[in-house]
């Protein structure tokens, strides 16, 4: 976060996201006025994203195993920071090359509402409450599920305070 601070990216249709983004690893997400898509470079700061902890990588390989993803290698962690009121619509997870792999999410602060749909935008999305330490893998047949988050509640977290973090683990190439 020091090295590559949090900031709100605004989307090709020209809106700024309520989420705070950043990332670690050899590819970071991102998106401006001409689409989406993964850099090796922090375009806010000119220079590679910060490297991936080890301890993260290991995490996202032993859940991913868990869930049924052997070898899991991500090459790319977003880091995503919510706010009260901040929310996440909608989305498919598709800028990677490789939908073998699954996604890994960590949850970390205040608890959200996950929103699970199916494959069209317009099926009714389950609703799962995430607290701090819930780790959530999805892949397979749901690789390309629609997901997204409902607008956070208010709180205090002990720890991280009025906030939530979530780190989504991916392989990009
Ligand atoms: C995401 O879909 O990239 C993030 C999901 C979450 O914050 O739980
Ligand atoms: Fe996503």
């Amino acid at each position: 976060m020091a090295q590559s601070p949090f900031r709100r990216m605004t989307t090709p249709g020209g809106y700024q996201m309520s989420v705070a983004m950043t990332n670690c690893g050899e590819r970071g997400w991102i998106t401006d006025h001409t689409g989406y898509r993964y850099d090796p470079v922090d375009p806010r700061t000119g220079v590679p994203w910060p490297a991936m902890p080890p301890a993260f990588r290991d995490l996202a390989r032993r859940a991913a195993e868990q869930g049924g993803f052997t070898g899991f290698a991500p090459d790319a962690c977003l880091v995503n920071r919510y706010e009260p009121g901040t929310r996440l619509s909608l989305h498919q997870d598709k800028d990677e090359l490789d939908y073998a792999a699954p996604i890994v999410s960590v949850s970390l602060g205040l608890p959200a509402t996950f929103l699970f749909g199916g494959m069209a935008r317009s099926d009714k999305p389950r609703r799962f409450r995430l607290v701090h330490g819930d780790v959530v893998v999805w892949g397979g047949a749901s690789r390309l599920a629609y997901h997204g988050v409902a607008p956070l509640a208010d709180g205090e977290h002990a720890l991280l305070g009025r906030q939530r973090i979530n780190l989504t683990f991916r392989k990009v190439l």
